[in-house]
């Protein structure tokens, strides 16, 4: 990669402020000064410094968010805040982007990096990874609902959606539930409950594979994911539901 790259990701500035720095004499590679920001090195084989000290290369950052309702499941956008505009500094840096997306008003669990290999692995459609949600609905969920979310229902665009697992975890005049799905259909959770006459009130996130928002992690807040965990997600498992 980059030289200039390399610096800017490790926290040594813009891209011109590295450039500034390069052209210091500071920055060595395997020994040798590095003044051109076009150089390539190689961050597992060659050794760069600045100022005569290690800089130690992190390529990868696996985020997963609490996402508060009120912000854009997006890396950017001119004129509403985004899941990346809250990050730190020193992690927005490496370039993160989110895994798919949860809408504006949803909440709750949000994976954030830069592994691309990895979304597209956990994003697709042939891999069915599970997603659970919990959701408050407008109206009284039944076990013909269950029955039919088993079969799948026809969405507005006319795609029958594939079997998922339904949970009423309260029913009367509104509802709570837990829903898990296979797939990632745009607004696929409320156009499900659309299509048996209901409306999502609420809608939260708890779980994408192996991965389970964890109970202390206030909307807005994050933590990175441990190397195990990174591990499970790779070997996430499709899950079947028949
Ligand atoms: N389904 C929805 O309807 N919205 C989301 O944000 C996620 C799943």
């Amino acid at each position: 990669m980059r030289i200039d790259k390399l610096l800017a990701n490790s926290g040594f500035g813009s891209r011109k402020e590295v450039k500034k720095l390069l052209k210091s004499g500071q920055v060595k590679a395997d020994g040798e000064v590095v003044k051109d920001p076009k150089t390539h090195v190689d961050p597992d084989s060659q050794e760069v410094t600045v100022q005569d000290a290690i800089v130690e290369y992190r390529e990868f950052i696996y985020l997963v968010m609490n996402k508060p309702a009120g912000l854009l499941s997006a890396t950017e956008d001119l004129s509403q805040e985004t899941v990346v505009d809250i990050l730190e500094p020193e992690d927005a840096m490496l370039e993160p982007f989110p895994v798919g997306r949860l809408d504006k008003d949803t909440e709750g669990l949000l994976l954030i990096t830069n592994d691309g290999q990895l979304a597209h692995q956990l994003l697709s459609p042939k891999k069915h990874v599970p997603k659970t949600y919990f959701a408050e609905i407008a109206g009284c969920v039944t076990e013909e609902d269950i029955e039919a979310f088993k079969k799948g229902v026809t969405l507005d665009d006319d795609y029958l959606t594939k079997p998922a697992v339904l949970n009423i975890l309260e029913s009367d005049s509104t509802s709570k539930i837990e829903l898990t799905i296979t797939e990632g259909k745009f607004h696929q959770v409320k156009r499900m409950f659309e299509a048996v006459g209901k409306k999502v009130t609420y809608l939260k996130r708890l779980s994408m594979g192996p991965l389970t928002l964890d109970e202390d992690l206030e909307p807005g807040e994050y933590r990175e994911l441990d190397e195990e965990e990174v591990e499970e997600l790779r070997n996430a498992q499709a899950l079947s539901i028949d």
